[in-house]
């Protein structure tokens, strides 16, 4: 290949997939699942009844649904073996350095994994209930408890909460959580989706895919952004340290994180819908620091630059208000995308070509060999 081919760097306008599961409109910020507009499935929806949405391509009658979430539940238990194995890990283990390497150990020992070519959405059932309790169950074991068994009369997101905190929640929070897995849950070609389709275009297995996925994911400039946010807010402390930040940040390049987006160039209708929702988690807590930072951030960014708070920005505050400890706000991430990421590697198996782009080669070019003894 010549040096006159334009490389597009981080395969900026590559269209590199056909997809029906979302549709992201960058230049309006709307984004649809299966052309249900996110704001709807926001305000209507539930996880199980968006996993559905995702992995059938409509929504499901009442009998349906009942009966999905009935097997999805069904699914949410991780064998005594998989817990003992937890919990050799180092108690300091990052929680998405454990989802990756759990989900690697249910594929060792998911012995009767169907072939690419076969598999059906069952088969990602059990992926897809258990990412929740892996997530809940490191939280219990790095903090010396034991972990918090499932219970199958809790929708996906009050059962996640219970895990985590070992307590029914409150409706109100387990509503919250449930929008905001709706609002993560897929969202075309981000680079940890596009690691799996890439996985899976080489008929590699579902759980391997999922592993590159989370590797992906945790990564602070896709899914781990969420924590770096909460971190900078608490490092800043006041909203008078808000515009000092913000000036440093950008008078030495550095990054505003929960900012920027390579598609939204106007809103990320998720962040919008996480802002009402961090509004409101601030006028009920009684604490509205970290709301009236972010405010103050948003203003003080786009004096700056035009650049669009992401889903990961309001997401923060929202998490930490209901109490969840920093380093799980990607996991939560991880809790809801794993309806995306088994939705297009079911996809990209239905109608598959191995992932394989070009590159420029922009290296030295005919040299001789050199004996080791005369370098
Ligand atoms: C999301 C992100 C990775 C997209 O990257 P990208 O599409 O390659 O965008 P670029 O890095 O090319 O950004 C374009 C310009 O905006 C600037 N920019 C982008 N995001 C920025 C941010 N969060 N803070 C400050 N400046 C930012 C870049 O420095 C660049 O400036 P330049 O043209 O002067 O070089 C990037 O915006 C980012 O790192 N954001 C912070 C991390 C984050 O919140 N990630 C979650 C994504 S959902």
């Amino acid at each position: 290949m010549t040096e006159t081919v334009k490389v597009a760097k981080g395969l900026e306008g590559v269209v590199a997939e056909a997809t029906r599961l979302s549709d992201v409109q960058g230049d309006i910020g709307r984004l649809l699942y299966r052309g249900y507009d996110i704001n709807d499935l926001a305000a209507n929806s539930t996880f199980e009844e968006t996993v559905y949405l995702l992995w059938y391509g409509n929504l499901p009658t009442q009998t349906q649904l009942d009966a999905f979430r009935a097997e999805l539940a069904a699914q949410r238990a991780l064998s005594a073996d998989v817990i003992a194995e937890m919990k050799m890990y180092p108690r300091d283990a990052t929680p998405m350095d454990v989802l990756r390497t759990v989900v690697s150990s249910l594929g060792a020992r998911d012995t009767t994994k169907g072939d690419a070519a076969t598999l059906a959405p069952q088969q990602a059932l059990p992926l897809t209930a258990q990412m929740a309790t892996i997530a809940a169950a490191w939280n219990a074991i790095r903090n010396q408890r034991e972990p918090v068994a499932p219970r199958a009369d809790l929708n996906h997101a009050a059962n996640f909460l219970y895990m985590l905190t070992g307590h029914e929640p409150d409706p109100r929070a387990a509503r919250i959580i449930d929008t905001a897995l709706v609002l993560h849950a897929d969202h075309s070609l981000n680079a940890s989706t596009f690691v799996a389709r890439s996985i899976a275009s080489t008929l590699s297995d579902l759980y391997s895919a999922i592993v590159g996925a989370l590797a992906a994911l945790k990564g602070p400039l896709h899914g781990g952004a969420n924590e770096a946010v909460m971190r900078t807010l608490l490092k800043i402390g006041s909203v008078e340290g808000v515009e000092p930040y913000v000036n440093d940040a950008f008078a030495h390049k550095g990054k505003v994180m929960g900012f920027g987006h390579r598609v939204y160039r106007a809103n990320d209708p998720r962040a919008e819908y996480l802002r009402k929702i961090a509004q409101d988690a601030a006028h009920v807590s009684g604490n509205d620091l970290w709301f009236t930072m972010q405010e103050k951030m948003r203003a003080a960014v786009q004096a700056r630059k035009n650049l669009p708070v992401n889903v990961d920005f309001y997401s923060a505050s929202v998490y930490y208000s209901l109490a969840i400890p920093i380093d799980m706000f990607t996991p939560v991430f991880a809790v809801s995308r794993i309806a995306g990421w088994t939705a297009h590697v079911l996809e990209q198996y239905a109608d598959n070509r191995i992932v394989r782009p070009d590159a420029l080669y922009v290296g030295a070019r005919d040299l001789s060999y050199v004996p080791i003894q005369e370098r």
